[in-house]
């Protein structure tokens, strides 16, 4: 039997499991992003995390390790620029990632990647024009047309978080770009409307008991889920903005589906109602209730990590 390491990195936190070719995956795990303040750092201790995995199958069963992560290149295997890593410039990471684990390494962005694995193992099984959101420190997507993933000339395609949505909308805490979609519709973004909302608010919110510093996007989840009405109008302003933007995408590749993906969509009803509704409104008549929109089917980050380790299958060497 042969296996292949999937990992699914975030901005905040990274998965990885050991799969199979029928895309079962075992020995999952998680650890922390954010803590690690180099790409090296990072890697040492994403190989200290996942060596009791290998060795449970055995290196000479693994085909090597296949990853997703933001602002990754397929063809350079670099991160490049990723406003929401610590790590700046020009990372080589596939090559950090082989040296370290003696493995053969592909990587991918890990949108791409999460579109991949719903192709193969979820919701656009069968499909052959669909679009992945995912939404969680970052927005990333991953955009198929004719059963392709679209790399563009450079390997980057597909940056639609960082697509301008609202003008003269809040500047992006790392980038210099001025309302763009991650800025509003990831849980970066929900965490600083909320504190918008609540500095400006005499109404009564559960979201008072927070420091104003310290209301985050799970904050928000939590008292929207108690009934909070800011807490609420949060997730409200949230997916009209996204569905707003979702109709600009659907009119530019008319996918079958748009699959949104990731911590924010935790919500459920409440993000994906405002975002069906403000999506449809903003379609032009051949376009509308026609496109299916819909929560990935897979455990959380589970497509990512089988979209990347599929790219395993793929090494030749
Ligand atoms: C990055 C994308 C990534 C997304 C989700 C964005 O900030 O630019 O490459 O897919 O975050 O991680
Ligand atoms: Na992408």
């Amino acid at each position: 039997q042969q296996y292949a390491i999937g990992v699914d990195i975030g901005g905040t936190n990274t998965k990885y499991g050991i799969v199979n070719h029928r895309g079962d995956i075992s020995h999952s795990g998680r650890m922390s992003t954010s803590e690690f303040l180099t790409a090296e750092a990072f890697v040492a201790a994403l190989y200290s995390a996942i060596l009791p995995a290998i060795d449970a199958v055995g290196v000479e069963n693994i085909k090597g390790i296949g990853v997703g992560a933001p602002n990754a290149n397929y063809f350079t295997g670099s991160i490049e620029h990723a406003p929401n890593l610590n790590w700046k410039g020009i990372v080589p990471f596939a090559r950090l990632i082989s040296e370290r684990f003696h493995l053969p390494c592909s990587i991918t962005n890990d949108a791409n990647a999460a579109a991949v694995g719903e192709m193969m193992y979820g919701a656009a099984k069968g499909m052959k024009d669909f679009i992945v959101i995912t939404l969680g420190t970052g927005v990333g997507s991953g955009i198929v047309t004719s059963g392709h993933l679209i790399y563009g000339h450079d390997g980057f395609a597909g940056e639609l978080g960082h697509t301008v949505v609202r003008h003269g909308g809040r500047q992006h805490w790392s980038t210099e770009i001025y309302g763009s979609l991650e800025a509003y519709a990831s849980a970066t973004g929900i965490a600083i409307t909320a504190r918008e909302m609540i500095a400006g608010a005499d109404k009564q919110s559960l979201l008072k008991q927070y420091p104003l510093e310290e209301i985050d996007s799970k904050a928000v989840y939590e008292c929207a889920m108690k009934g909070d009405e800011i807490a609420k109008e949060v997730y409200r302003f949230t997916g009209q903005i996204l569905g707003e933007a979702l109709a600009n995408f659907v009119m530019f590749s008319s996918p079958e589906a748009i699959i949104l993906f990731g911590g924010v969509t935790k919500a459920g009803n409440l993000i994906m109602d405002p975002v069906r509704e403000h999506m449809e409104k903003n379609l032009l008549a051949v376009f509308r209730n026609k496109v299916m929109l819909t929560f990935s089917e897979l455990k959380e980050a589970d497509a990512a990590i089988l979209g990347a380790s599929a790219l395993v299958w793929e090494i030749k060497r």
